[in-house]
């Protein structure tokens, strides 16, 4: 399965990279399918089938992965509307709202989604779900300040939640950030309850993406789908 997925980015992460025309401020996603999409714009750039592109990375590693491959970029700013965003996700509903995060960037990649007047999610099909959290723990964005009352309120809400750690410590964020990640088993009400997350201060950010992919396109066995909203 692991070399299927990983053809099946390839594509989807490919076809959208064709999407991008010269001129265009453009979002670079994080993870290992919108890699492919950066890689493919890079290339075109320097045959110079594209021209006057400028980007904005979604997290510090997608931006060193830009940069190393010749993309001009933009640093800590979005001078203005993005016209189009790539990017992965972890889930992805019928009605094309998402669960991200898996490779900690939620909070960065949701401020270049919401900023983009097109944000074209690549997955494999593998990540296709009835139900949002069906398949994936929803990763939550908490500061370091009172962090234990963030995981309280969302055991409360439901959720059995583990801090991510990375060579034994905790996970930090680019911005310094903890992520909690919180197991909901399938989310009756995902609007629902990003808003209850929403309205709780200290907790920075989550991976629930709703309303905001415009397009996504689906690479597996039976080819590649781009849906629309
Ligand atoms: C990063 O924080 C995530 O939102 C990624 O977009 C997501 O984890 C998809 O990653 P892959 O394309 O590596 O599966």
């Amino acid at each position: 399965l692991g070399d299927t997925a990983h053809r099946f980015k390839q594509q989807a992460g490919e076809q959208a990279a064709s999407l991008v025309q010269s001129g265009m401020v453009i979002g670079l996603g994080t993870g290992s399918t919108a890699i492919f999409a950066t890689r493919r714009v890079a290339a075109r750039i320097h045959s110079g089938d594209l021209s006057g592109i400028v980007a904005i990375a979604t997290s510090r590693a997608s931006e060193t992965a830009a940069r190393c491959l010749g993309i001009p970029m933009l640093t800590d700013d979005i001078p203005r509307e993005i016209d189009l965003t790539i990017d992965g996700a972890d889930e992805v509903d019928p009605a094309m709202n998402l669960i991200k995060g898996g490779g900690g960037a939620l909070l960065r990649e949701k401020i270049v989604a919401q900023a983009s007047r097109r944000e074209i999610i690549v997955v494999d099909a593998g990540k296709l779900s009835p139900r949002l959290g069906t398949h994936w723990l929803l990763p939550v964005e908490v500061l370091e300040f009172g962090w234990r009352s963030q995981l309280r309120l969302l055991e409360s809400l439901g959720a059995i939640v583990t801090p991510r750690i990375a060579d034994d410590n905790l996970y930090r964020t680019d911005q310094g950030n903890i992520i909690l990640d919180s197991r909901f088993g399938p989310i009756p009400d995902p609007t629902g309850l990003a808003g209850k997350l929403e309205a709780h201060a200290g907790l920075v950010g989550h991976g629930l993406f709703i309303g905001l992919a415009s397009d996504v396109i689906v690479a597996g066995e039976a080819g590649i789908r781009h849906l629309h909203r």
